[in-house]
Order: structure tokens, then sequence, then C-alpha cells
């Protein structure tokens, strides 16, 4: 028999009672399964406050590669997904990919010392690592500018993954030359170079968006997350992180309107007044929907009887610098 919302709510609780479980949420789940999340936030966030949470479960709503730092962090605990969901930018560079990406620099005539990488956190545990063997480090959207900033006193070219517009709006903002692999740039004339990755859903945003905002209601402001095109982040009044968004925004004036370039979720729960979606089409993350309140009682469940689903697992050696390449970020 299929469980209304209100039953699974009921039945998650008593599971969370009774179980030695925490549950976390990223910002941009569906409205009921955030309301039941014990640790919600962005997704370095959610690791850092999973790291001194002593629960010996965690089930993860997210993405893949959140739980997976989650577990790169807190190897002891037991880590599952009510949903195996796949961030779409994540899945555009594997390891294969990153030495790919590492040749052709070396083909531009820039050797390995002279190359330090650095992944977005939305990339994959191998690709963590991957970095981390090469002396790179993880870097998130607020504090991208500053690990770019201390990896450039190096002295090397940074090669940047997978998220070119992220990589890309960063230079910008430090007057620093940048480019797309592939794009026909002499390699060796760039600071940074960035794979040629993106988010879907953060491309759903145009300049034209933003024009109709403005003429719609002027004096109205722009916010945007630093994975939408370098275009629509130059047309902008703020570009920030998830966690610098919901700041920004909800530190506005009351009357203040804002058309805000990010996940859907996410907006439509920040500002009851005056705040827009930047963009005719719903931005909504596919593989963040994916996870429903079925999914966390079914997962509950399967904890409860002993066997459960769903388990983040990591080979040995990915683990190690994958939490190497992470432990470089955190200490700055
Ligand atoms: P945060 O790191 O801000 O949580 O965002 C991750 C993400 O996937 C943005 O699209
Ligand atoms: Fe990945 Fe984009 Fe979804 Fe964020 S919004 S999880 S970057 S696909």
């Amino acid at each position: 028999m299929q469980l209304t919302t209100e039953q699974l709510k009921d039945k998650i609780n008593e599971y969370k009672k009774k179980l030695d479980v925490t549950v976390v949420a990223h910002f941009y789940q569906r409205d009921e399964v955030f309301e039941i999340g014990d640790i919600t936030g962005d997704s370095l966030e959610l690791a850092q406050k999973t790291m001194v949470d002593d629960s010996e479960f965690v089930v993860f709503c997210g993405v893949g590669f959140m739980g997976q730092s989650v577990k790169v962090l807190s190897p002891h605990k037991c880590v599952v997904m009510p949903k195996v969901a796949c961030c779409a930018m994540a899945t555009m560079i594997d390891g294969a990919q990153f030495n790919v990406s590492v040749k052709a620099l070396n083909d531009a005539g820039i050797p390995n010392e002279n190359i330090l990488p650095i992944t977005y956190i939305n990339s994959n545990a191998e690709v963590k690592a991957k970095v981390g063997e090469m002396g790179g480090m993880v870097c998130t959207s607020s504090n991208a500018k500053k690990i770019i900033t201390t990896a450039l006193k190096e002295g090397k070219k940074i090669l940047f993954v997978p998220d070119r517009c992220l990589g890309q709006n960063i230079a910008n903002q430090m007057g620093l030359k940048s480019c797309v692999l592939g794009d026909g740039t002499n390699l060796a004339e760039s600071d940074i170079i960035c794979f040629n990755g993106f988010c879907s859903v953060h491309q759903l945003f145009s300049v034209d968006d933003i024009n109709f905002y403005r003429k719609k209601f002027p004096g109205i402001l722009i916010a945007v997350h630093p994975e939408c095109d370098p275009s629509i982040c130059d047309a902008s009044d703020f570009v920030g992180s998830t966690s610098q968004l919901i700041r920004y925004i909800t530190e506005l004036p009351e009357d203040q309107k804002v058309a805000v370039g990010t996940e859907f979720n996410l907006v439509n729960r920040l500002r009851p007044k005056n705040t827009y979606v930047l963009s005719s089409t719903k931005p909504e993350c596919p593989t963040m929907n994916e996870t429903t309140l079925q999914d966390v009682y079914d997962i509950l469940k399967s904890i409860d009887e002993g066997e459960p689903l769903n388990e983040i697992k990591i080979d040995g050696h990915t683990q190690k610098w994958a939490k190497i390449a992470l432990d470089r970020m955190l200490a700055l």
C-alpha cells in the first residue's frame, strides 16, 4: 500500500529516533526532503558538519560527489544515498579524461612539474584523487578565488576541472588570462586552463532573461551562481556560491526585487516576496530532484533491517588521495 506524505514523514521520524542515523540534505533537495534533514547546507557545509557529527549512519540526500566527499572525510561512517543520483557536471570528467587533459598541457610544452590542478568539489572521488596525487587541491564556489590565489603563488599553470564557467569567472574577477581546453588558444599563454565541463541547469540563464527583468522591474537586482556563463555573471549585480546567495538575498530590504540565477528549489524557499527565478524555463536540477520521501523511508528501513542499501564505497588508494586534496582545501 502506498503511504501518504504525512505517513511517510511519521515513519521517517520514528526511524530517526530508533536508529543511530543522521539525515543530511542539500539546499537543492525537494522541500519535503529538505525539511526532514538533521543537517542541511551547501556541499562543503554538509561535508564539514557531518565530520563532527557522531552518528554511525549518514543518509545523504544530494548527488553522488557530495555523498562521496562525506565518505572521504568520514571514512569510518556508513554513508548511504536514498537515490544514487549523479551531478551532470561531475560525470563530464573521469580519471582517464583528466589524464588526457594533463597530456594536452604537456603537448603544449607545459611539463607536469609546472601544472597545479584544481578540481571543483563537483567531481567524483577518482578525479579528486588524481588531483591530490599531482599536488593539487579541491575548491568550492565559495572559496575558489582564495584557493586559486594561493595556488598561483607556486608560479604554475592552473588546470581547472571540470567547470569551465567557474574557472573563467574567477579568472575574470582576478584579471587573469583563461582559456578552455580545445578552444584553439595557445595554452602556454593562459594562467588558468579550464576543462570544458559545465552545469546544464546553470546554462539555462541568458542575458535576454536579465534584460527582460531589468526592463520589467527597473531597479531589480540580479544575483547568480558562478556556474553561470561569464556573460551572465558580467551582466549581474551579485555573483556568489549557494551560501553567499542565501545571505545576500535574505539580507535585502523587504521591498527590494531580486531575480536569482540558480536552482529552483533553493530560490523558491529563499524569500517569500519580491524574489524571481531568472528564467522562463524552470531551472530544476533533475538529479537533485530524484530523491523522494519514499526513497528516504526505504533506505532507513534497510538500515533497520541490517542490510543498508546504496552504501558508498571508495577504494583505499582513491580514499587516501581524494582526502589529501580535500584536506589541502580545508587547511586554507
Ligand atoms: P554548492 O557547493 O554551493 O552546494 O553547490 C553545488 C552545486 O552543485 C551547485 O550547482
Ligand atoms: Fe550538478 Fe548542476 Fe545539479 Fe549542481 S545544479 S548538482 S552542478 S547538475
